[in-house]
C-alpha cells in the first residue's frame, strides 16, 4: 500500500481565478489518491512516513493535453514558415523516419526521457502512422511512470506516399495489441486534409468499437481551413468530425483558432476540451487564440506544447506564452477583451486541462496524487518573497533544474 506525507508549501488552483497557498503544510497519499492538504498531521495519519522539503513548493502535476512526441527531435527547426509548408518540410520527413524501429526506440526515449525532467505527469500524445513504434512510445511513457493517452496518426490523403494509409486496419490491429495499462490509445486522425471521408467513418467505427477518446487538431491555420472546405461540404471545420460521431466529452481538439461561434456552441455541446497551444501559433504564424472567449464562455480548455510546433517541452513555458499571447490578443486585436491571469492559466495547466485524464491536477481530496516539487533555492533574491510570488518566479524563469521531484498516482518518478 502506498502510503506517504509530503510537507512543504502547497498550492493549489481553487476555481479559474485562485491559486490556494498553504504554507509549511502537510498533503497526504493513500493509495495513489490525495487525501487532502493539512496544516498538522491528523491522527489517523499517525506513523506514516514523511518526506520533508523544507522551504519547496509543491504544485499539482500539469497535463500536456497535445504534444507529437515524433517531432520532439526537430523541435526549435523550421520556425520561418506556415502550417501547411512546415507540414511537408519538416513534420512528414521526420515522421517517415519512425518506419526505422531503432530511430523510433532512440527519438521515443529521448522524449519520455526528457519529459520526466518536465512539470507534465499527464499527456495526450501523437505518435505516427507507425504501429509498432507507437506501441514503443506508449510503453516508453509508462515505464516511466507517466499517465495518458497516445495515437497513432492516420492518413489518407495529402501526404507523402510513406507515410500514406489504404484503410484502418493497421490502427485497429494497434488497438488490439496495445497492451500499457497507464497510457492508453486515443484515435488519432491527424486532421481533416489528412483523413477521406472513408477513413474517417471507420475511425468513428473504431472510437464507438473500442470505447476510445480522440484527439485532433482543428481551425488552427487559414490556408488549412480553406482546404477543409474545398475538401469537404461543411459549413465550419468542426462539423468534419462531427458527422462521424468524434466530437465527445473525451476528445481533445488542438488550436480552434479561428472557431466561428457555431463551431464554439458545437463543441461545447459535445463537451469537447480544447487544447490552447500558444508557443505554437506564434511560431508557425498561425494566429492568436481568443482564450479569454473560451473561459468566460464555459469552454473546456487547458494547455498544451505542441511540439513541434511548439519548441518547449514544458507547461511552464505553454503558461507563460499563453499569458503573453492573452495580452497581445487584448493589445492588437480585441481591447474589450481581457488578457489571462497567473492564476488563469495555472488553472488551465492544472485542474483544467487534468479533468480530461478524470480526478486529476488537483490536491483536493479523491484526486489522483500527482504532485510536483519545486526547489527555487538556486533563484537568489535581495528580499523575502512569498510563496506565491516565488511561485510565479519559478514559472517564468525556471528550467528543469528547478524541479526536484515528481510523483504520478503516489509514485516518485523523478
Ligand atoms: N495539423 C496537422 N498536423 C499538425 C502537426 O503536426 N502540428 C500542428 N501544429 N498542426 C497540425
Ligand atoms: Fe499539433
Amino acid at each position: 500500500m502506498k502510503r506517504h506525507i509530503l510537507k512543504g508549501n502547497i498550492c493549489t488552483s481553487g476555481d479559474t481565478n485562485e491559486i490556494k497557498i498553504y504554507k509549511n503544510s502537510f498533503l497526504v497519499c493513500i493509495d495513489g489518491i490525495c487525501r487532502g492538504i493539512f496544516e498538522k498531521v491528523p491522527s489517523e495519519y499517525c506513523g506514516i512516513e514523511i518526506t520533508d522539503y523544507g522551504d519547496m513548493i509543491i504544485i499539482p502535476g500539469m497535463s500536456d493535453l497535445h504534444v507529437h512526441a515524433s517531432q520532439y527531435a526537430y523541435r526549435g527547426t523550421g520556425m520561418d514558415m506556415e502550417l501547411l509548408d512546415w507540414l511537408e518540410i519538416n513534420a512528414f520527413p521526420e515522421e517517415g523516419r519512425f518506419s526505422d524501429m531503432e530511430y523510433a526506440a532512440c527519438a521515443y526515449d529521448i522524449f519520455a526521457d526528457d519529459l520526466l525532467k518536465t512539470p507534465t505527469t499527464r499527456l495526450c500524445a501523437f505518435a505516427t502512422v507507425h504501429k509498432d513504434a507507437t506501441l514503443y512510445l506508449m510503453e516508453a511513457l509508462e515505464k516511466r511512470g507517466f499517465h495518458g493517452y497516445a495515437g497513432k496518426v492516420n492518413m489518407d490523403r495529402n501526404c507523402p506516399d510513406y507515410l500514406r494509409e489504404k484503410d484502418v486496419s493497421c490502427t485497429e490491429e494497434w488497438i488490439k495489441e496495445c497492451s500499457t495499462v497507464n497510457i492508453r490509445p486515443a484515435v488519432t486522425p491527424r486532421f481533416i486534409p489528412s483523413c477521406t471521408d472513408s477513413m474517417m467513418e471507420e475511425l468513428g467505427r473504431l472510437c464507438e468499437k473500442y470505447n476510445l477518446p480522440v484527439q485532433s487538431h482543428i481551425s488552427e491555420n487559414k490556408s488549412e481551413i480553406e482546404l477543409v472546405h474545398s475538401l469537404c461540404d461543411v459549413e465550419f471545420y468542426a462539423q468534419g468530425y462531427d458527422r462521424y460521431g468524434l466530437l465527445n466529452d473525451r476528445t481533445v481538439m488542438a488550436h480552434c483558432i479561428y472557431s466561428s461561434d457555431e463551431e464554439l456552441a458545437l463543441m461545447k455541446e459535445r463537451g469537447v476540451f480544447i487544447a490552447h497551444c500558444p508557443e505554437s501559433n506564434m511560431n508557425i504564424a498561425s494566429g492568436i487564440a481568443p482564450v479569454r472567449k473560451y473561459i468566460d464562455s464555459g469552454q473546456k480548455v487547458g494547455l498544451a506544447s505542441d511540439v513541434a510546433g511548439g519548441s518547449d517541452l514544458s507547461l511552464f513555458g505553454a503558461m507563460t506564452h499563453a499569458l503573453r499571447c492573452s495580452g497581445m490578443y487584448w493589445r492588437l486585436v480585441d481591447e474589450s477583451s481581457r488578457p489571462l491571469t497567473f492564476e488563469e492559466v495555472f488553472y488551465m495547466a492544472t485542474k483544467g486541462g487534468g479533468s480530461f485524464f478524470g480526478k486529476t491536477g488537483s490536491f483536493e481530496a479523491g484526486y489522483d496524487f500527482d504532485a510536483v516539487v519545486l526547489d527555487d533555492s538556486n533563484m537568489c533574491h535581495p528580499r523575502q518573497l512569498s510563496v506565491r510570488q516565488r511561485l510565479e518566479k519559478i514559472i517564468y524563469l525556471s528550467d528543469s533544474r528547478n524541479i526536484h521531484a515528481k510523483y504520478i498516482c503516489g509514485n516518485r518518478v523523478l
